[in-house]
């Protein structure tokens, strides 16, 4: 089995192409520095000379609130992509993992989400997202869909980053305690993906480390583990204002997993905490 990555420079990207290294499967890694997906002449010539059995592809548009002000970029660079990338797919005979969000839901009521649930995003990245989904299921039959929820690792430009920054010059943060999901561990999400791709169970999944917490409680936790004073203040998302609207209820379900028979993600708590000892292991907290 040979796999093609996008978005090979990206948080989940990179703990893809990692675990594929690990298991010894031949891979092909690619980001926009050597092919942009929005051009689909070069998606079909790219492909066609990769010959991938599988296409991961983890590339995206991520930038939630900037999608607000540049739709057509989040549309081409999401919607369209995954489009050119199901069609040079056919074009091989691979099949196609697309990775999706907890953000074509609307976040109303407080059940998990299952996967064929009403998507109904609130802002321009989960449209584009909703479109990608689309796009992809239309064509193939050969595809996963798999949905995931705040991403993080050691490295990205993400949220654990953020608090541990903030951590280190404040002594108390505000943060909004009214959204509810999943953080998602990329090495834990990429560890998934290989045991997926061995597999012909195509479909939608949900694939999130496991348990439900506010922004809030992923902060404090993140402050308790790697050992900052640093107070959470909870606030409600009315009280912190962002072009893009995010929605409340994010807990997607995975009972999907254990239908198809596969193993949940461990727990969020304990995804956290290897990812700090990690950054402790490199000294970049204490
Ligand atoms: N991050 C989250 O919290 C989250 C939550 C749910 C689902 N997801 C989904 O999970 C997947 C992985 O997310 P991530 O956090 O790993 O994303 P990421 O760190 O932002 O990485 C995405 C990569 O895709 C590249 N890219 C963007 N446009 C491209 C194009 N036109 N052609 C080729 N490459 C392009 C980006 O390059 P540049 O950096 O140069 O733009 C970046 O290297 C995405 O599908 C995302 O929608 C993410």
């Amino acid at each position: 089995m040979k796999v093609l990555v996008t978005g090979a420079n990206g948080q989940l990207g990179r703990a893809m192409v990692s675990a594929l290294h690990r298991r010894g499967i031949p891979y092909t890694g690619t980001d926009i520095d050597t092919l942009d997906l929005t051009d689909e002449g070069a998606v079909m010539r790219f492909v066609q000379a990769d010959t991938p059995d599988v296409i991961v592809h983890c590339a995206a548009y991520t930038a939630v609130d900037k999608a607000e002000s540049e739709p057509e970029l989040c549309m081409r660079s999401n919607a369209w992509s995954s489009l050119f990338l199901a069609r040079a797919a056919l074009a091989v005979g691979a099949s196609l993992v697309l990775i999706s969000t907890d953000y074509v839901f609307d976040g109303e009521g407080s059940t998990p989400w299952e996967v064929l649930d009403e998507r109904r995003p609130l802002n321009v990245y989960g449209l584009s997202k909703l479109q990608a989904e689309e796009a992809v299921r239309s064509l193939m039959t050969r595809c996963y869909v798999v949905r995931t929820s705040w991403l993080y690792d050691a490295d990205g430009h993400n949220f654990l980053r953020t608090m541990l920054k903030l951590g280190k010059s404040s002594r108390d943060v505000r943060v909004v305690c009214d959204q509810i999901g999943s953080p998602t561990y990329a090495p834990d999400l990429a560890a998934f993906l290989c045991s997926l791709i061995r597999t012909d169970r195509y479909g939608f999944y949900h694939a999130t480390n496991e348990g439900f917490c506010s922004w809030a409680e992923f902060a404090q936790a993140i402050f308790d583990d790697a050992g900052i004073h640093c107070v959470v203040s909870p606030i409600p998302s009315v009280a912190y204002p962002t072009p893009a609207r995010r929605p409340l209820n994010s807990r997607l379900s995975k009972n999907c997993l254990d239908e198809r028979g596969f193993d949940r993600l461990p727990p969020w708590r304990d995804a956290l905490r290897r990812c700090l000892m990690e950054l402790r292991l490199r000294r970049e907290i204490l």
